[in-house]
């Protein structure tokens, strides 16, 4: 029986090196062991197309000998790595470029057909080393041309493409598998991206097309497999440069591929998918640098077909051209003028989305050469059609996964991400599979990390999903990327460990942390006070870190009134506000009577008890109609919120208030809690401001709290500077009012742990549990809120995090659960494991639920 055969393609970094070319003889050898037969279909060394083009570019000037001296150097230094003698296949290579080179200057022009030449010497000159080292490693390698095997189709008559972008019938060929079965060599070693014309002329498959060399050969033999390698291990839910928390898609079939592949992934070339996906070969990426990693296996037999997202992906340099027009509107073929125009122009279109008055298309950057001159013919031509406007360059962002028209209410809570975006162009695709939006070109990076955040956050490893790139790359590392390890709770692990030892649970909080985010806070130059929402941690100690660096205080009932001025008994009444909601009448007197800033947030106090506000300074709370936040708890604004005074109410609030006697001073409005995009408080300014003509006396706007820290993996932290900017802008057009803000979580939550003991451990069906000896009592924002904590086992910092496990307390409920499948280096019974992030609202929401103690506060300076 003759031996199935394997493709295995090499790309350019996988051939640069020593240690690359060993572990390509060690896979070339288990292939043989195992009985098959490997075509290994190798690019050029990295870095060298790019200097085979540079050459092509300097060749009619005759300035080509410089680049073709840096070609000879690279490769003579591989073959010295690699300890085999300079091959003269390579010799002759370099040879021949000297000659095209002359003969390019002779004729002051490189034309299509000679600059194929030149490319594919990058291919020869690599294989030509690859061959002599694995013979040099003992095995019985032989080199093949491939433009013996690959023959273009020879249609095209644009040179262009039939030298440089041509491409092959991807069926199977009994001549090819006749000629290489005649091979006697076990391991046969041939060049990716080129082929041969049906003239016999040299000729190119496009750049990337090492993939689609690959994928031709192995339709062709009708191979058991094609295998990529490459420098990354496979397919990942996002791009690990910008999410490294992306986990790897270990099972896709060819249409997801696809998809994933064509919107922005550059792990494989899309071209390479359609001639093994028609021969039904499997298709697997793997990784050069770690061979171990089983990779992205792509076939046609998928188990699980469900609907779900399976990745996002984005790219860049996108560019919009929105035709409009009311001319449109029921007319007959007005689409298809405006495509001749794009047809004619050579510039094929991406996505479309049209209503009666206007057309809005994509161009995308890889499939077209988009100059500024090509945009100005293309609207040019349009213009007896139409209006039409560039927009760009925009990148576009994509969910890709199969039937998602089937699961957009599952989308839900993802869509809130685009509420900081400009949308230029939605379009679901008609095949299913993706979900795109055309956003601002700077928008772009954040938008997927919080897409991949909200899709993926929560994830563990699956039959789809594999481990994170974080996880593959920092194996070692609990602590990495999310929290950098310039942390705190890094730097002073050892100090909690023995806080920990002697008394669990705990909370502790860093004094310095809370310093610098009080001093952050008062920095902003837009702002002019900043009081602290003392209901987020009012932690003596801390309160007194915030008075000294020049904070007021927020508080919402006597009792937080009374604390403050408990613990700071030299703080100005004027440091101190008061926000109560529904609080009964003597509240609103005690407050009057300490000479505290004052806010009412309804009617009823001025309508039943108007004698309280007689001649007194009182703040407004309005409602700006909309709330946000990072739950549905905590938005505070809005129809169904009960905080604030509702806009339709606000002349008559007015006017009760002049009846009463009463100076409203300050407008007040806090839309929610845990918001990360800065436009939310310029938003409450401009909303507040808006009603200044009903209040003579208003010098204040309290635009409230709610600024949000990253507490997922892959979140952004608000961007303060932008916050910054965008208030000192609003500050301009509203001379003689002073902006306050009053946030909680902001200053406190990063500088607060929980720390707890290992108290048992558990296996129970596919599930493992730690238990720990704080529960829901003492850290009640996951079971209230879902809110997400990250969690690491601070006695083993430096240890693997590969146990998956759900963490609990020892609280009577199931929801009782700190975090679910949380990866965590393997623990034992009385080990100490940090909740981070537990600063805000941990302490000071807890309880003595079961009747066990919350965890106590200790405060490390
Ligand atoms: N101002 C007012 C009027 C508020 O109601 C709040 C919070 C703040 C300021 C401070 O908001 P911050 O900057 O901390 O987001 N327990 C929830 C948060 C509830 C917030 C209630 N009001 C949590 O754990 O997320």
């Amino acid at each position: 029986m003759t031996r199935p055969w394997i493709v295995l393609k090499f790309g350019g970094t996988s051939v640069s090196s020593r240690a690359r070319w060993q572990t390509i003889a060690e896979e070339a050898r288990c292939q043989a062991r195992a009985h098959r037969r490997p075509l290994l279909v190798c690019s050029a060394l990295s870095g060298v197309s790019d200097q085979l083009e540079e050459l092509i570019r300097l060749a009619p000037a005759g300035e080509a000998d410089p680049v073709i001296e840096a070609i000879r150097t690279r490769h003579q230094r591989l073959a010295t790595e690699l300890e085999i003698p300079f091959p003269t296949a390579v010799e002759e290579q370099l040879e021949a470029l000297n000659k095209v080179s002359q003969g390019a200057h002779l004729l002051g022009e490189l034309p299509p057909r000679h600059r194929a030449q030149v490319m594919a010497s990058g291919e020869l000159m690599a294989t030509a080393l690859g061959a002599a080292f694995l013979a040099q490693q003992g095995l019985d390698a032989g080199w093949l041309d491939a433009r013996n095997c690959l023959c273009t189709d020879g249609e095209d008559e644009d040179p262009f493409r039939a030298f440089l972008s041509a491409s092959c019938a991807p069926g199977p060929d009994g001549d090819v598998q006749a000629m290489l079965e005649a091979r006697e060599e076990s391991v046969l070693i041939t060049q990716g991206f080129i082929a041969r014309t049906p003239t016999g002329d040299t000729a190119l498959l496009g750049r990337g097309g090492s993939d689609t060399s690959a994928a031709y050969f192995a339709a062709k033999l009708e191979a058991e497999a094609l295998e990529i390698w490459t420098d990354v291990p496979g397919m990942y839910s996002a791009d690990p440069r910008q999410v490294p928390s992306a986990r790897l898609l270990k099972v896709l079939d060819y249409a997801e591929a696809l998809e994933i592949a064509t919107t922005g992934a550059k792990v494989l070339h899309p071209r390479c998918l359609h001639p093994v996906a028609q021969a039904g070969i499997p298709l697997r990426i793997k990784a050069t640098p770690r061979p171990e990693l089983a990779g992205t296996q792509i076939s046609g037999d998928l188990d699980d077909r469900s609907a779900r997202v399976k990745a996002i992906s984005m790219k860049r340099g996108v560019m919009l051209i929105a035709m409009e027009t009311i001319g449109m509107w029921q007319q007959v073929g007005f689409l298809a003028k405006a495509f001749q125009c794009f047809a004619d122009a050579g510039l094929s279109v991406d996505l479309v989305s049209t209503s009666e008055t206007s057309v809005t298309v994509s161009l995308d950057p890889t499939a077209n050469p988009i100059s500024e001159d090509r945009l100005d013919a293309l609207c040019q031509a349009l213009s007896p059609l139409c209006q039409a406007e560039v927009i760009g360059p925009c990148a576009m962002v994509s969910l890709v996964g199969r039937n998602i028209r089937r699961i957009l209410h599952e989308l839900g809570g993802t869509f809130q991400v685009f509420e900081e975006q400009r949308v230029h162009l939605l379009s679901q695709a008609a095949n299913d599979l993706n979900l795109s939006v055309v956003v601002d070109h700077d928008q772009a990076d954040r938008l997927v990390r919080q897409l991949h955040a909200q899709l993926f956050g929560d994830s563990s490893e699956s039959a789809l999903l594999g481990p994170t790139w974080q996880e593959t790359f920092e194996p070692d590392a609990q602590v990495s990327g999310f929290f950098s390890k310039t942390s705190w709770w890094v730097q002073k692990a050892d100090t909690l460990l023995e806080l920990g030892a002697a008394e669990s649970p705990r909370y502790v909080y860093d004094g310095d942390t809370v310093r610098q985010r009080g001093r952050r806070l008062m920095d902003l130059g837009a702002l002019d006070r900043v009081f602290f929402a003392i209901k987020a941690n009012p932690e003596p100690a801390l309160l007194r870190i915030l008075a000294e660096e020049g904070l007021g205080f927020e508080c919402v009932s006597p009792g937080e009134v009374a604390h403050v001025r408990e613990h700071l008994p030299d703080l100005p009444m004027d440091r101190i506000l008061c926000t109560p909601n529904f609080a009964p009448r003597e509240e609103y007197a005690e407050a009057l009577d300490l000479g505290i800033h004052l806010t009412l947030d309804n009617l009823h106090p001025l309508q039943a008890w108007p004698e309280l506000f007689d001649g007194r300074p009182v703040f407004l709370r309005l409602d700006p109609g909309r709330g946000r936040g990072h739950h549905a708890h905590v938005k505070t604004a809005g129809r169904q919120s009960k905080f604030g005074i509702a806009p339709e109410q606000v002349e008559e609030a007015a006017r009760l208030a002049q009846a009463a006697g009463a100076q409203v001073v300050g407008l007040h409005a806090h839309a929610g809690s845990g918001i990360r995009s800065p436009d939310t408080w310029p938003a409450t300014a401009r909303f507040l401001a808006s009603h200044r003509s009903l209040f003579p006396h208003l010098r204040f706007l309290d635009l409230g709290g709610g600024l949000g820290i990253p507490e997922k993996p892959g979140q952004l932290p608000l961007d303060l500077r932008a916050l910054d900017d965008a208030l000192a802008a609003v500050r301009g057009e509203m001379e003689g009012l002073e902006l306050w803000l009053e946030p909680g979580r902001f200053v406190v939550a990063e500088a607060g742990v929980l720390l707890a003991k290992v108290t048992q451990l558990k296996a129970k069906g596919e599930v493992n549990y730690v238990g720990l000896d704080a529960g829901m009592n003492s850290l009640i924002r996951p079971a209230l809120y879902g809110a997400y904590h990250s969690i690491v086992n601070l006695s083993r910092l430096a240890q693997r995090a590969d146990h998956v496990a759900h963490i609990v307390g020892p609280i009577c409920e199931t929801g009782d659960t700190l975090g679910y499948q949380r990866r965590v280096a393997k623990p034992e019974e009385g080990d100490v494991f940090l909740i981070a992030t537990a600063g805000a609202y941990g302490h000071s929401m807890a309880s003595h639920y079961n009747l066990r103690p919350p965890a106590a506060p200790y405060v490390l300076n």
